[in-house]
């Protein structure tokens, strides 16, 4: 893919689906800089990628997402990509406590979840496309879910976030589009992650998971890290405004 000598920022790149695309991204030649509210997973992911830069960054904070655009600018001098994937639940907001009906959801989690998945991904993007532009376009990649498609019980500030990623999304690509910004996003399915371990291993959920699943196994971190990244690279250069599932055929 081309990606050589790219400069690309991973939001979420500490864990999971981000520290998998970081590592492709690493191989394929491109600049990575690994970013996550988690300093010492992002240094500890860009440790093993030649040339990464790990930094600490909350994504709710805008400031912040800012200044982290301006020190990729100061050490980098461009932005060609950027893969906006930080993301929670309401489990990790409930701090692993179940998750009540939704009329019942406390607000600050209703709160939290809106803030991480979907003013978290606008606060980057903003700080991103004006470095973007400069860098004469490039190509932005947003993780949505199943749920930016569907529901399920008790998912309701998570479906609601990612509905709204899927929505932003397609206003950038409509919006950029013409400056030389192409904005995508990748559907995860299911994928074993520290972010779903808890509940798609244990024995009350693992069947009922797979069963809607036609490759009847769950993701890799690794196989939503591919989507991303072709969606990242030039051999996507026609591709906008458009969402990658990536889910086993969950969808179909
Ligand atoms: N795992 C799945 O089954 C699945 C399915 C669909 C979509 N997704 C989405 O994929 C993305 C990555 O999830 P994952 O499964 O790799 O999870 P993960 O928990 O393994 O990794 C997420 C990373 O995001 C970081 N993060 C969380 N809040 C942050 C914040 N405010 N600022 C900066 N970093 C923050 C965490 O520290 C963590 O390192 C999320 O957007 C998630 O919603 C995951």
């Amino acid at each position: 893919m081309e990606l050589n000598g790219k400069v690309i920022l991973v939001t979420g790149g500490g864990s999971g689906i981000g520290a998998a695309t970081c590592r492709l991204l690493g191989k394929a030649g491109a600049q990575v800089i690994v970013a996550d509210r988690a300093g010492a997973r992002a240094e500890a992911v860009a440790a093993d990628i030649p040339g990464a830069w790990g930094v600490v960054v909350d994504v709710v904070d805008a400031a912040a997402c800012e200044a982290m655009v301006e020190g990729i600018r100061e050490r980098f001098g461009r932005l060609d990509g950027a893969f906006n994937n930080a993301g929670i639940t309401e489990v990790t907001a409930l701090g692993g406590a179940p998750i009540p009906e939704t009329h019942a959801l406390p607000l600050e989690v209703w709160r939290k979840v809106l803030s991480v998945d979907l003013d978290g991904v606008f606060n980057c993007l903003r700080a991103e496309i004006p470095l973007m532009l400069a860098s004469g376009g490039g190509a932005i990649v947003n993780t949505t879910s199943l749920q930016a498609h569907i529901s399920y019980p008790r998912t309701a500030a998570y479906t609601a976030a990612k509905h709204g990623v899927l929505g932003l999304t397609k206003a950038i690509a409509k919006e950029y589009g013409e400056q030389g910004i192409r904005c995508n996003s990748v559907s995860p399915g299911v994928v074993d992650t520290p972010l779903t371990a808890g509940v798609i291993h244990s024995p009350q959920y693992k069947d009922m998971l797979l069963a809607p699943i036609p490759l009847k196994r769950f993701a890799t971190p690794e196989d939503i890290a591919k989507a991303a990244l072709w969606l990242l690279s030039d051999e996507s250069a026609y591709i906008n405004g458009a969402t990658l599932a990536a889910d086993g055929g969950y969808l179909a």
